[in-house]
């Protein structure tokens, strides 16, 4: 390899770190609790973890091989990989599209976090009255300026951490914000088990009825599961080429798969028992955390610096997980566009935040203006969850168990015969590879997009 000057992850926990700080985002701590109440509770979160271990590993699998394999950005990897064949390119191209995409709007709620955690202090924020607090999420997030200029204070952070690259960037600050967060969120999760009353979240959490679990909420789990891991957009495939030679793939896989859901789970028990301590409905919805939350700490002693403590924890979950995405765009730049780091950093930061400013400005000023029937935040998230995902994914499933040649696959995974060979795990990855996960992704797509109807 000719990559001796290529930054790179520089130990084994910081690549940990770091690929975990990408797969904990918003998606554990705002998108998971409210999908588990609405979706029954416990039931929900088993069907969750089995899919996480069959359908989610394979996929994660996927991209390390294709970007330690290629040691290059999403785009440059399959230039790599498949020097001869356009069609595959595209693969590529929707990772880096849908990373910009991504950040576009999640920037925005990045924003939100940020002026949450400056609010926790100010008088009359924490009311015990949730239409209050929901006119307050109302016209704060529809205001033109405030959210406008939190969004580029929290896209100004990830550039800062960003330009400074992978291992003086990324892996450091990761390396203080992961550990940070874990305590974080246990701090609040204890909190939340000793309020009177906590047992009946504890019950809703862990104690399943399976009576209630619909085929909707199956392919609920499915969606999740899916954004919770930052799988499908290159993200993985970009982290995975900073990952040296001698990292065990797998290992580095069923870890960060295994915080992932460990801290979703964290966030469950931090949220549920304080919902039910409260008597607020679990199914409350995407509302939950900037609505009911507040609501919750205001009864709370303590209820400032507990939402002050929270909303931390959402800033810097969603930081670790939108600064992979600005590298996948920066890593593009860099390498197949020749820029420095620092004007590719700096041009990704300008373009996203103008099409940010348009995703927050939908919410308010221009909600008139619509694309397919959505305002510009909704379409953004929309496509890109619904739609680029789910092509990105099943496309890198597909190019590794069809196209790639399997002694790679083999070398990858092994380590070209540095790790014990396991004929049978091998077995099982590439079925789970070639047709378990390309299957599952290809219903969910389609559901998705209203083209089928499953059950
Ligand atoms: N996984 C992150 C979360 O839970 C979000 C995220 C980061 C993501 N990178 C991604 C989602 C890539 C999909 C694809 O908030």
């Amino acid at each position: 390899m000719t990559n001796s000057k290529r930054d790179g992850f520089g130990s084994r926990f910081g690549v940990l770190v770091a690929v975990a700080g990408s797969a904990i985002g918003l998606g554990n701590l705002w998108r998971f609790p409210y999908l588990v109440g609405n979706n029954g509770g416990a039931a929900f979160i088993f069907v969750y973890v089995l899919i996480v271990i069959f359908l989610c590993l394979p996929i994660m699998l996927s991209e390390f091989i294709i970007g330690r394999r290629s040691q290059a950005n999403a785009i440059g990897a399959i230039k790599k990989l498949a020097p001869k064949s356009h069609g595959w390119l595209s693969i590529g191209i929707i990772s880096v599209a849908a990373a910009f995409f991504i950040l576009c709007f999640y920037s925005v709620v990045g924003g939100w976090t940020l002026e949450y955690m400056v609010k926790s202090f100010s008088p009359g924020f924490l009311v015990n009255d949730n239409s209050m607090l929901s006119t307050f999420f109302q016209s704060f997030t529809s205001s033109p300026v405030l959210p406008a200029i939190m969004m580029i204070l929290y896209l100004a952070l990830n550039a800062l951490i960003v330009s400074s690259g992978v291992k003086n960037g990324i892996e450091k600050y990761s390396k203080i914000l992961m550990p940070g967060l874990f305590i974080l969120i246990i701090i609040l999760a204890i909190r939340s088990l000793t309020l009177p009353g906590a047992s009946e979240g504890i019950n809703f959490l862990f104690n399943p009825d399976f009576s209630k679990l619909s085929p909707e909420s199956l392919l609920a789990a499915l969606g999740q599961a899916f954004f919770s891991l930052s799988l499908g957009m290159g993200c993985i495939i970009t982290y995975g080429s900073y990952v040296e030679k001698k990292e065990n793939l797998m290992n580095i896989s069923i870890i960060t798969a295994a915080a992932d859901t460990s801290f979703a789970i964290l966030a469950g028990v931090a949220i549920m028992p304080a919902v039910f301590a409260f008597g607020i409905s679990p199914g409350e919805g995407p509302g939950l955390v900037f609505i009911t939350l507040p609501q919750i700490f205001a009864q709370m002693p303590f209820g400032n610096i507990i939402s002050f403590i929270f909303f931390t924890i959402l800033l810097v979950a969603a930081l670790t997980s939108s600064i992979s995405m600005l590298e996948v765009v920066v890593a593009y730049f860099v390498e197949e566009l020749k820029m420095s780091r620092k004007v590719a950093t700096i041009i990704s930061f300008s373009v996203i935040a103008v099409f940010g400013l348009l995703c927050s400005l939908s919410l308010g000023t221009l909600k008139e203006f619509t694309i397919f029937g959505k305002n510009i935040f909704d379409f953004f998230d929309y496509t890109t969850s619904n739609i680029m995902l789910p092509i990105g994914g099943l496309l890198i499933v597909i190019f590794v168990g069809w196209k790639m040649r399997k002694s790679d696959i083999q070398d990858e995974l092994f380590n070209g015969g540095a790790l014990h060979f396991r004929r049978r795990l091998f077995f099982w990855i590439i079925v789970g590879i070639k047709f378990l996960a390309p299957i599952a992704i290809t219903l969910v797509l389609l559901n998705g997009i209203g083209l089928i109807k499953l059950f």
